[in-house]
């Protein structure tokens, strides 16, 4: 592949053109102009409907943004992903998250190897392992069945399986707690070892690389306490089962290695709760819920290396992305779910996207000129209404939201539902619209105000409108519809990052300030001044010293 800058293929400077003639068209213009606007600019995938028709877009626009993604050499690029090349350069790895969630017969080819026996013997695993803590057969030291599940990961460790357990809450397994630990703040452990007791709980020490440091103390701090609270080295094996690459971690820590849920070097930590990570959802929500999870993620997979380009719904979403980070400047966007049980999902996506394509050098090891990966936050609604989307309304920056919302809720009380529902088309049409100078001034007038008051409030009445939505909804969240809206999402990452010519799946952004943090830890072990930073960190870590003695 070539690897070429976006920013000089032949389509860029058509965008850049079409951008300065398109950029002030209101989307309630476009809407105007072409009645048949939402049949062409929506489209179904199996789980998902998706209506991308309130975005700043027109034919010509996909169409360029469509071309930009052939020049950009995508089909490539989604072919070398599935197929298991290394893409992951920086590291040497192929990124088959994709396998984990195949269920084809095809064999999935990294290294020469199909991974696929590997990939169905810790399913089998998992499923067995489920089974037995479910039904009682996994008996704690003293006899007891398990009832607490204590997962104890960070980052790709912790994100996904905490935003699934929550999302699927309704599909839980009667009898089963699920906690989960990642801070290295103790009070994460402390406020979770209050909540279990250690005949019953099963510690799941989720770690690809078994090395990082929060979750290795938390770790330590867990057996510690499973020691002095009745348990012993002997029974540790009932107590402690480990998701890993890393054997002999896992070994010296002390796991029995029949507990150790296998997974490999071209699973990303973000993209990881479909592998043996994914062992507490399992536990949550039983393995055959898993697995629906898994084969919601394949139907996506399927989608987006089946679908042309300009019917996929990862790469619409992405390119549409790409046109206003990069075009339109904006720098953040907002992930917007009106469902309470996806409280999590914007969190989770922050660290898929912010970690995967916060990124400054291209694939050449040159520096970008250009943005890559935005900034993506947001809560779910209606609580963000009463929040931030003040100043998405009114506010002086574009932030395109995603809109997410199951047609079915799992609780259909009263009309709350209805409710959810009528807030969340009226805030995409408000964004869309926005309320013009005439419309306010007539409510002023209706209102009664006098015609002084009217031209004081009139400027604050007005909302510009054309604020872009994406809305995605399904008929309700399930493990497949959720396992396809993650799928979506990942994809979307990737598409992104072959836009921006960027590595998605390497994370040394990190590292630095792993490594410093190892530096710095002994200095505190000691009361002495520290001289050896900066002023201001010298200043803050002695300044730490005098206030814990004090
Ligand atoms: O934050 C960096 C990171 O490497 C993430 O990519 C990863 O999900 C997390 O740390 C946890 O890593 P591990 O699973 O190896 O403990």
């Amino acid at each position: 592949m070539k690897y070429i800058s976006p920013i000089e293929t032949k389509t860029w400077k058509k965008l850049e053109k079409h951008y300065q003639a398109t950029k002030d068209i209101h989307l309630k213009t476009l809407f105007e102009n072409d009645k048949d606007r939402f049949e062409k600019f929506s489209l179904n995938t199996e789980s998902l409907f998706i209506d991308f028709s309130k975005n700043k877009i027109n034919e010509e626009t996909l169409g360029l943004l469509l071309e930009l993604a052939v020049e950009m050499e995508l089909p490539e690029a989604i072919e070398s992903m599935f197929s298991g090349e290394k893409i992951n350069q920086t590291e040497h790895r192929a990124v088959l998250h994709t396998a984990l969630r195949n269920f084809s017969d095809n064999p999935v080819m990294e290294s020469g190897q199909d991974v696929m026996p590997l990939v169905q013997k810790v399913r089998k695993q998992m499923k067995t392992f489920s089974q037995k803590i479910h039904s009682g057969d996994w008996k704690g030291y003293s006899g007891k069945q398990i009832k607490h599940i204590v997962n104890i990961g960070i980052g790709g460790s912790d994100l996904g399986p905490v935003m699934v357990t929550e999302a699927l809450k309704p599909f839980k397994v009667q009898g089963i707690e699920s906690h989960f630990v990642s801070n290295v703040d103790a009070t994460h452990i402390a406020e979770v070892l209050q909540k279990i007791d250690p005949e019953t709980t099963l510690f799941l020490i989720a770690s690809k690389t078994f090395t990082t440091q929060e979750t290795m103390t938390n770790a330590h701090t867990a057996r510690k306490w499973f020691l002095e609270n009745g348990g012993s080295e002997e029974t540790v094996k009932k107590h402690f089962a480990a998701l890993s690459t890393n054997k002999s971690g896992v070994e010296s820590f002390g796991i029995d290695p029949a507990n150790m849920f296998e997974f490999w070097d071209w699973v990303g930590g973000r993209y990881s709760l479909w592998s043996a990570i994914g062992l507490s959802i399992a536990l949550n929500i039983g393995y055959d819920n898993f697995e629906e999870l898994l084969k919601g993620a394949h139907e996506m997979d399927m989608h987006f290396k089946k679908s042309p380009l300009s019917d996929n719904a990862p790469v619409l979403l992405a390119l549409i992305g790409v046109l206003y980070n990069n075009f339109y400047k904006a720098e953040t966007e907002a992930i917007l779910p009106y469902d309470q049980y996806l409280h999590r999902f914007a969190a989770y996506f922050q660290q898929g996207n912010m970690e995967s394509n916060g990124k400054s050098v291209d694939r050449n090891g040159k520096a970008v000129t250009y943005q890559t990966g935005p900034i993506v936050w947001g809560e779910p609604g209606t609580n963000g209404q009463h929040a931030f989307y003040q100043l998405i309304h009114q506010g002086t920056k574009m932030i395109p939201c995603d809109f997410i919302a199951p047609a079915v809720s799992h609780n259909p009380i009263g009309d709350h539902h209805q409710k959810l529902l009528a807030n969340f088309f009226a805030q995409t049409e408000a964004l869309m619209n926005g309320k013009s100078e005439k419309e306010a001034r007539q409510e002023l007038e209706q209102k009664g105000l006098n015609s002084d008051e009217i031209e004081k409030l009139l400027p604050f009445k007005v909302f510009k409108g054309d604020n872009p939505t994406n809305s995605i909804l399904m008929k309700k969240i399930t493990p497949k519809s959720l396992g396809s809206l993650i799928a979506l999402y990942e994809h979307k990452i990737y598409v992104q990052g072959i836009i921006w010519n960027i590595f998605s799946f390497d994370q040394w952004g990190v590292e630095l300030g792993k490594q410093l943090a190892g530096l710095i830890l002994p200095e505190l072990e000691h009361d002495n001044p520290v001289i050896g930073h900066d002023a201001s960190t010298n200043g803050l870590i002695n300044e730490y010293k005098r206030l814990r003695e004090e």
